[in-house]
């Protein structure tokens, strides 16, 4: 027996308001910066520069539109769910109405790795440039505090010392979680201040560099490749976006909002397709200024690639005010990421898969501030403790596996469900979505043994939770989800 939730029901869930419900306080505007602020981050203020050494040269900016059809594909996919269910459960709640409660489990359990594992990933990056910024002013955080204890850094005098745990990373996630709580329109507030002063930097980095951009540069625009798949040529430029998807990750958060947005069946498609878009078009005009302005190879090894270019130039003294922005541009990532965590354990735990006080909505604030506060902990213990680049590509294969059951999820409901209202409909039906399964695998596919290790045991462990505790608590089987006066619905249970 599949059981899957009735959509009628979501319907009527989505529309409810009032005590214990989120606030509807978010604009179409409002979405799109979210979109933005969760986007741009670690990934185009340090990958781009890796990507262009190692993978792809000056044709990293065709690794960004590789990966930005990728996304566009699987963002069109979740633009028809988002707007014809806006419920904050996002690709959860996708699921649990089109392949049943197992599947909406897996995904619900791993979208942690996504936003949970994000915000970890993008609050090490956060540690390390503002350990750069106040270095800049002469004050030093003793390394020990600024790393987890499986890394070491060479001492001026040639001793080595390891991490105890990363205390700046631990800090913004607290501060942002505590932000969380206190209010959504007052997050968005700081969360639009913060997406101006990113996307200022991006545009002045542009405009600025674009005169000093030596054409020899981006000759050969494609570097020969080495004999090596992925190193430069056309492997490389692949390879790039893989290594670039990173940056995109995010403009699905836009759909976590739903229950907060003022207008969602309109605004749900312009977040989620407008910021993918507004990001593509920086990305390539950014990263072809980067590589303009400072060879490629000049990047190797540079965790802050912008102050390798931004150095080329006489705007030397730019560089304090980029590396705020760009701090100011990895708080938002982790903001939206936060709040899009907390928003999807929320909904799971409404269904009964998972405790109640992931549902506990604060009487004041109208914000899920237990399940805020839990996520202080349980990412902050990431944050502290875990090497960046170990979370970080969990958090890749964790999204992309995502994006590929939201893309099977378009196909299995247009069959299942063809007339239910769809205010935006995924064009060119299975063909977008069969594009976005392939390309996301393909993407998948790349990435390490490791990784998939590690994404078999969270499942797993998910796995156990589900038929320890979410199979015995789930609303749904005990038949509680029906409203009063709805009849029960046999056509959801197969
Ligand atoms: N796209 C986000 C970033 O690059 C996760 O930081």
């Amino acid at each position: 027996m599949r059981f899957k939730k009735p959509l009628d029901l979501l319907l009527k869930e989505a529309a409810a308001s009032g005590e214990g419900t989120l606030r509807r306080t978010l604009s179409s505007f409002n979405l799109v910066t979210m979109g933005i602020g969760a986007i741009i981050g670690a990934g185009l203020f340090s990958l781009t520069g890796l990507a262009a050494a190692n993978n792809a040269g000056p044709a990293v900016t065709i690794s960004f539109v590789i990966g930005a059809i990728g996304c566009a594909f699987a963002g069109l996919c979740y633009a028809e769910f988002a707007s014809m269910i806006p419920i904050a459960g996002s690709a959860y709640t996708y699921s649990y109405a089109t392949m049943g409660e197992f599947m909406a489990w897996i995904i619900g359990w791993d979208l942690v790795l996504e936003y949970a594992l994000g915000a970890a990933t993008v609050s090490i990056s956060w540690s390390q440039y503002l350990t750069k910024f106040l270095h800049l002013y002469g004050i030093q955080i003793p390394p020990q505090l600024t790393m987890s204890p499986w890394e070491t850094v060479t001492m001026a005098d040639g001793s080595v010392v390891s991490g105890y745990f990363n205390l700046p990373a631990v800090f913004i996630i607290v501060c942002l979680s505590l932000l969380l709580i206190r209010g959504t329109k007052e997050s968005a507030f700081v969360n639009n201040i913060l997406v101006v002063l990113k996307v200022a930097v991006v545009l002045v980095f542009i405009a600025v560099g674009w005169g000093y951009i030596n054409p020899s540069n981006h000759v050969p625009y494609i570097p020969e490749n080495t004999g090596k798949f992925g190193e430069f040529g056309w492997s490389g430029v692949l390879r790039g976006a893989g290594v670039v998807f990173f940056a995109f990750i995010g403009f699905d958060a836009v759909s976590t909002a739903a229950q907060e947005a003022k207008d969602p069946k309109r605004g749900m498609p312009i977040g989620i397709i407008g910021s993918l878009l507004a990001c593509t078009l920086l990305y390539v005009l950014f990263s072809h200024v980067m590589t303009g302005v400072a060879n490629y190879k000049e990047f190797k090894d540079s965790a802050a690639p912008v102050a390798v270019a931004i150095a080329k130039t006489p705007y030397a003294w730019l560089q304090k005010a980029i590396i705020l922005a760009i701090l100011a541009g990895y708080t938002s990532v982790i903001l939206v990421m936060l709040m899009g965590q907390s928003r999807i354990f929320y909904t799971m735990s409404k269904d009964g898969l998972i405790p109640s006080v992931f549902a506990k909505v604060h009487k004041k604030f109208q914000t899920p501030y237990k399940s805020n506060l839990l996520f202080a902990v349980f990412v902050s213990l990431f944050a502290a403790f875990v090497p960046v680049h170990v979370v970080g590509e969990m958090v890749s294969i964790g999204t992309l596996f995502a994006f590929v059951l939201v893309c099977v999820g378009v196909m299995v409901m247009r069959k299942s469900d063809p007339n239910t209202p769809r205010p935006f409909r995924t064009p060119w039906v299975p063909f977008v979505p069969i594009a976005g399964i392939l390309i996301c695998i393909s993407m998948m596919v790349s990435l390490p043994g490791d990784t998939w290790l590690r994404l078999a045991i969270w499942m797993i462990l998910g796995l156990v939770i589900y038929m320890v505790y979410g199979k015995k608590h789930s609303l749904i089987r005990k038949g509680q989800l029906n409203l009063p006066n709805d009849p029960p619905n046999p056509k959801y249970t197969e």
